[in-house]
């Protein structure tokens, strides 16, 4: 079961779709039960598919695999809401960039730890193992069902065993390649790029900007 916290948003109900979409068991968590539910069921009427929706914490108790789809700002409060349900040996999966998409400006912000992986991996309890990812691939194309994606993600993370599970999890989206990003400190890259396929999006005026890296076997 995937559990995606802040799943009412853009990229969380994106996420939820796709996954669901491929046969995965897909819960939404939100702040507000009610706002889950009707998230839930607009997806799964698009979807075809039964998705549940329930508050953050609920979702990330019933789930081995939580996902964290929340504004920057909003990510520790989140995840001291949530923190109670992640048991060791959980995945936490973080979609989290630290940009804002201000009127004529992208803005990068640096998180103490150095990324936000990392700042996440000194606020899960011991024994959940934090992968940072889908990060690269944007709202707008999660969400246009019709259209297959095509596009890298890079998965970062310094648990192999839960890397791995992600980066299986990611391939389910049919179009996207899954991009083994080493240890989790490497988000400190992937980050800023998010940030540039921000500002190329905001620039050419088009829907969205994804990589494809050349030159990896
Ligand atoms: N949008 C993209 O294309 C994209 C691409 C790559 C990565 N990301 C990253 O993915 C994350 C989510 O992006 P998004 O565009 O989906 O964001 P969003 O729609 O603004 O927010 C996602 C959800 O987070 C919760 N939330 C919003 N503001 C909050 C606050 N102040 N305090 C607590 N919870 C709050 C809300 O859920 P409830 O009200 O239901 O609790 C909301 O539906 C961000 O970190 C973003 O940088 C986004």
């Amino acid at each position: 079961m995937i559990a995606v916290i802040g799943g009412t948003g853009a990229q969380g109900k994106g996420l939820v779709a796709r996954w669901a979409m491929a046969g995965e068991d897909v819960i939404i968590g939100s702040r507000f039960e009610e706002k889950a539910k009707r998230a839930a069921a607009e997806v799964g009427k698009l979807v075809g598919k039964p998705v549940r929706g329930t508050t953050n914490l609920e979702a990330a108790r019933e789930a081995e695999v939580v996902v964290l789809s929340v504004p920057f700002e909003a990510m520790r409060k989140i995840m001291r809401e949530i923190r109670r349900g992640l048991s060791p040996g959980k995945i936490l999966v973080n979609v989290v960039v630290p940009i804002q998409v201000r009127p004529g400006e992208v803005v990068l912000k640096r998180p103490r730890a150095g990324s936000t992986g990392e700042e996440l991996a000194k606020l899960v309890p011991k024994g959940v193992r934090v992968v940072s990812a889908l990060q690269t691939v944007g709202a707008r194309l999660l969400q246009e069902l019709s259209r297959p994606l095509d596009c890298d993600v890079v998965v970062c993370s310094d648990d192999p065993a839960a890397k791995e599970r992600v980066m299986k999890l990611v391939e389910k989206m049919p179009g996207v390649r899954a991009v083994d990003g080493g240890p989790l400190r490497n988000g400190r890259f992937v980050e800023p790029l998010v940030a540039l396929l921000a500002e190329l999006t905001r620039r050419y005026k088009v829907e969205a900007v994804g990589v494809r890296f050349q030159g990896l076997r």
